[in-house]
């Protein structure tokens, strides 16, 4: 789908969306409109007695110079208050009325000046466009995928300079996010490690950032046991991936590491899911997607920042192999760890990629994101991520990306006292605390690992993937992550 800014309507319009606010004026769009379609659209107004409520959307068809023209009011918050989510849920409503018109070429001519700059605004339309008509329906023998061909911001503005650039940022935001919802709505059947890690070396390939893929021999030699104790009851073997963006060569100690949740399947081994729990269980690699994504995206964008991204690749599985619930597992650290749950997998596989990324590739701070824990989900739902950190300065920087991406976070407190939960008699640690509190003991257990390096930890069980559209998204996967981890890295060029 094309996306750009024009300065002019053509003479046969195939669909134009009007913006307003409540109160706003409808003399705006004199200037651009025939006088006969302005008429047409103030009599459509008197009839429905519109008043441009926030999200309030209406349509009617046109007749003009033998074509028929879809005309289509959207009501906009009033614009001082204007955030860029705002801005983008009322995109994503115009996208999906015109992919049910099926529209081809979409002219939006906003009503007023918005309260974005014009990269913001660049970025938002292109952003929103391309997440909202994303479809996963490969698996569908019949489709439906007409797609606008075009979508033109008109705008009455010699330097589009900014614009542009913002429309290109948010091309490239948004196929990373689409890239990660791809290979988290893929299933557990097509989606394994090694699969998962062809994925990451095509991204590679495609958007030039180096990738380095570790096999069994390698992982035991490097006494991942922890690691490897996970992906044991599978038939397929673990990988480990690690991708690197090196665009800081000035500062070539300088490494930020991207540590991705990598759980192909997550069947709880043998501490098992129930059913309920199971079935969406392919996602529990959507961390790993999101850092795959984010390396697509910071290579395309050449962030002048060096990353290192790693994912512990494995599929959690029951067999004659697999591990067993109080098994005592050595960490690539030296830490022993006393497994009393199976299902707590997650933090046993990203405890050794930390251990990695900090004695092996040298990094200077950690982020970890994974699908972790059911009391994230509990705790804040579905739309919001979880954030345990031991760094506040680094932390108001996530804020910020959080802020400017519209995916939300809030942090959990990571305060001393559960550690002790934490204890094992028999080991140095077990893998799980209380039947509550469980999203903090989860970060709690992991930050054992951090050797006190500045760290984000995030929680993305519940904003992985959605089980109906809302907003920009449809259905399935969302690819949280990539637009706050590219977003938080751009600030840190
Ligand atoms: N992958 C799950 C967490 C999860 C739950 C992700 C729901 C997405 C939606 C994780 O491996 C897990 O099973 N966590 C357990 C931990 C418990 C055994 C301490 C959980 O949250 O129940
Ligand atoms: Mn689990
Ligand atoms: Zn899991």
């Amino acid at each position: 789908m094309k996306i750009d800014v024009v300065r002019k309507l053509p003479d046969v319009l195939d669909t134009i969306v009007l913006c307003q606010y409540e109160k706003g004026k409808l003399d705006v769009f004199e200037e651009w409109l025939p006088d006969a379609m302005l008429d047409a659209v103030k009599r459509f107004i008197n009839a429905e007695n519109i008043t441009f409520q926030p999200r309030e959307l209406y349509t009617f068809h046109y007749y003009y110079k033998h074509q028929a023209t879809k005309i289509i009011l959207v009501g906009m918050p009033k614009s001082e208050q204007l955030t860029a989510e705002q801005v983008r849920y009322s995109l994503a409503d115009i996208i999906r009325l015109c992919l049910k018109l099926k529209s081809k070429q979409i002219y939006i001519l906003p009503g007023f000046d918005f309260d974005l700059t014009d990269a913001m605004l660049g970025q938002v339309l292109a952003e929103t466009a391309l997440l909202t008509v994303y479809k996963f329906d490969k698996y569908l023998s019949e489709t439906s995928s007409e797609m606008p061909d075009a979508l033109h911001l008109v705008q009455d503005t010699k330097n589009t300079r900014n614009l542009n650039k913002g429309i290109l940022e948010g091309r490239i935001l948004a196929d990373a996010t689409n890239l990660a919802r791809d290979l988290v709505n893929e299933p557990a059947n097509v989606i394994t490690p090694d699969t998962l890690a062809e994925a990451a070396k095509k991204a590679a390939l495609e958007y030039s950032f180096q990738v380095e893929i570790y096999n069994m021999d390698k992982l035991r030699r490097l006494k991942m046991e922890a690691f490897l104790a996970v992906g044991k009851g599978s038939k397929y073997e673990p990988r480990l991936i690690i991708m690197r963006h090196q665009g800081n060569p000035d500062a070539r100690q300088d490494i930020t590491a991207l540590i991705g949740k990598g759980i192909t399947f997550d069947s709880g081994g043998y501490c098992l899911k129930s059913p309920q729990g199971m079935v969406n269980m392919k996602t529990d690699m959507a961390g790993a997607a999101a850092v795959i994504g984010t390396m697509a995206a910071i290579a395309n964008l050449k962030l002048n920042v060096n990353v290192t991204a790693i994912i512990a690749a494995c599929e959690n599985m029951v067999s004659g192999e697999a591990y067993h619930a109080g098994d005592i597992v050595r960490s690539m650290s030296g830490k022993t760890i006393e497994v009393v749950n199976t299902d707590a997998e997650g933090r046993l596989t990203l405890i050794d990629a930390i251990h990695y990324a900090i004695d092996r590739e040298h990094a200077s701070r950690i982020i970890d994101i994974a699908t972790l824990t059911g009391a994230a989900v509990g705790a804040l739902g579905t739309s919001i991520s979880a954030v345990v950190t031991n760094d506040q300065n680094w932390y108001a920087k996530l804020e910020e990306a959080s802020e400017l991406s519209g995916e939300h976070i809030w942090q959990l407190p990571a305060f001393e006292e559960y550690k002790s939960l934490l204890k094992s008699e028999i080991a140095d640690l077990k893998n799980t605390g209380a039947p509550w509190g469980g999203a903090i003991t989860a970060a709690l257990f992991i930050q054992e690992f951090v050797q006190n390096l500045p760290w984000l930890h995030i929680d993305i069980a519940g904003t992985a993937s959605k089980d109906k559209e809302s907003g920009y998204f449809n259905a399935g996967a969302t690819g949280v992550g990539v637009r706050l981890l590219t977003t938080l890295l751009k600030s840190m060029e």
